[in-house]
């Protein structure tokens, strides 16, 4: 078993010629990735992260974990973009869906909430309200150590925990991870003696989550991130070694931009699990960021089915026809429920019983695929073949590393972000950071 690519239902659109057409430009996107000889190339360092890490630093994500997990009721975790999202996205994918609200006896591991991902006051006040009489820590996990949302965050939580246990010991609460050497987060972690974990320089955001940047908060949910790496050095190991007709990251980066090239300029992903909902967000950083610039990329959207095919199925089946769609399909549920015949048919469901919910799911998703086919909707697939933690690891490389090669296909860098920085000017001008007076005076005029 192993998480899989699979563009058959997509063979109306796509034909066998045009992706043996397409290899040479694949193959030389690769070669251009592996070689480390493109655009970005400083940007490398996880491709090798599954099997080349830091084992010390890792050893102490566990111990830190455990410390986590014995002395708080709570973690919060602040940090944005590829700073949350990757952590985000596996603790959904691999714990219970009400995880945060089970009783302590049976999570046996800390609440973990997420902060510092937007600059709401209402979302500090009611988180500050959860916290009241809770024993908590902080992960605090910013690469530059300067961004905004996060900084606010850790501003007013440093003072909840600082009121809460003194200085001395809110120190020996905050987890701190940013980059070895640089940034204010780093000079703050050193003056007050926080625990370090490093985003290595050459792994930009959207690319770490298998860093101490996913890998603490994955572990202090409990769960198991040996799994997670090993999972990440097979999907490795699939996409180094697989050739082209086989490799799953090669043809979804090629599928994705032959679509591109037919008009097609959106990539929506659907999944039919709720818990994988941050990992489509996860998906929409990667893609997004990585590929969008230049006036190029395909636009990456996301929809949670069946929920959104009683909203954007009306579009996706008869709207613009611009998008293909690419269902994220975990193939064996965890969870087995049966329906059961009751005795009076009021609501006519009888003609399911002894079926299984996740059947009725797999059947919606069946019939949509087919609905959205012959809606003109290219449908690829990605299989899951479970939720743990080693599958979880290979979809992450598996998606990274057809990124990479996507964006070299795409003729762009995929590993920078310049149009990120359009909004910070804009917004450090409005509040008055010394150094944007002029162009405050610009902005404050066009307002
Ligand atoms: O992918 C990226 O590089 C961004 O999304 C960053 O992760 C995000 O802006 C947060 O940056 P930092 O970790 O420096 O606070």
């Amino acid at each position: 078993k192993e998480v899989v690519f699979d563009y058959s239902r997509a063979a109306e659109f796509i034909s066998a010629e045009e992706m043996e057409n397409f290899k040479t430009t694949v193959m030389s996107a690769k070669d251009t990735l592996v070689n480390k000889s493109g655009a970005g190339n400083d940007f490398l360092g996880w491709i090798d992260l599954p099997v080349d890490y830091d084992r010390d630093e890792f050893a102490r994500i566990k111990k830190a974990a455990a410390k986590i997990q014995g002395d708080s009721d709570v973690l919060l975790v602040i940090g944005i973009g590829g700073s949350y999202l990757g952590a985000r996205a596996a603790i959904e994918f691999l714990t219970n869906s009400f995880y945060n609200v089970l009783p302590k006896e049976v999570r046996k591991t800390p609440e973990i909430y997420f902060v510092g991902n937007s600059i709401s006051s209402k979302y500090i006040a009611d988180l500050k309200q959860v916290l009241a009489g809770k024993d908590f820590s902080i992960n605090i996990i910013s690469k530059s150590g300067t961004t905004t949302e996060p900084a606010i965050a850790f501003r007013v939580f440093k003072e909840m925990l600082t009121e809460k246990y003194g200085k001395e010991e809110a120190a020996k609460r905050i987890y701190a991870t940013t980059d070895k050497a640089r940034g204010a987060l780093k000079n703050l972690a050193d003056e007050e003696g926080y625990e370090e974990f490093v985003v290595p320089d050459d792994v930009g955001g959207r690319f770490s989550v298998l860093t101490a940047v996913g890998l603490l908060p994955i572990a202090v949910s409990g769960a198991d991130i040996d799994r997670l790496m090993e999972g990440a050095a097979s999907g490795r190991k699939k996409a180094l070694e697989t050739p082209y007709e086989s490799n799953s990251a090669l043809l979804y980066a090629a599928v994705r931009n032959i679509l591109l090239r037919k008009g097609k300029t959106v990539e929506i992903v659907a999944n039919y699990e709720p818990s994988l909902h941050y990992v489509s967000e996860w998906w929409k950083q990667l893609f997004g960021e990585s590929e969008g610039k230049d006036n190029r990329g395909l636009f990456p959207a996301a929809v949670d089915l069946t929920t959104d095919l009683h909203s954007m199925g009306q579009f996706i089946q008869d709207g613009a026809r611009i998008m293909f769609e690419t269902v994220i399909n975990v193939e064996e549920s965890p969870a087995e429920i049966l329906l059961n015949k009751e005795d009076v048919d009021t609501d006519g469901m009888n003609y399911l019983a002894g079926k299984s919910v996740d059947f009725v799911n797999k059947s919606a998703m069946n019939g949509t695929i087919l609905a959205h086919t012959d809606g003109s909707v290219p449908n690829l697939m990605v299989k899951i073949p479970e939720q743990n933690e080693f599958y979880l690891g290979e979809l992450f490389y598996f998606f990274e590393f057809a990124c990479g090669v996507s964006g070299y296909i795409l003729g762009i860098n995929p590993f920078n972000q310049p149009g990120v920085e359009s909004y910070k000017k804009n917004m450090f001008a409005l509040l008055g950071k010394p150094g944007y007076e002029a162009q405050r005076e610009e902005l404050l005029k066009r307002l």
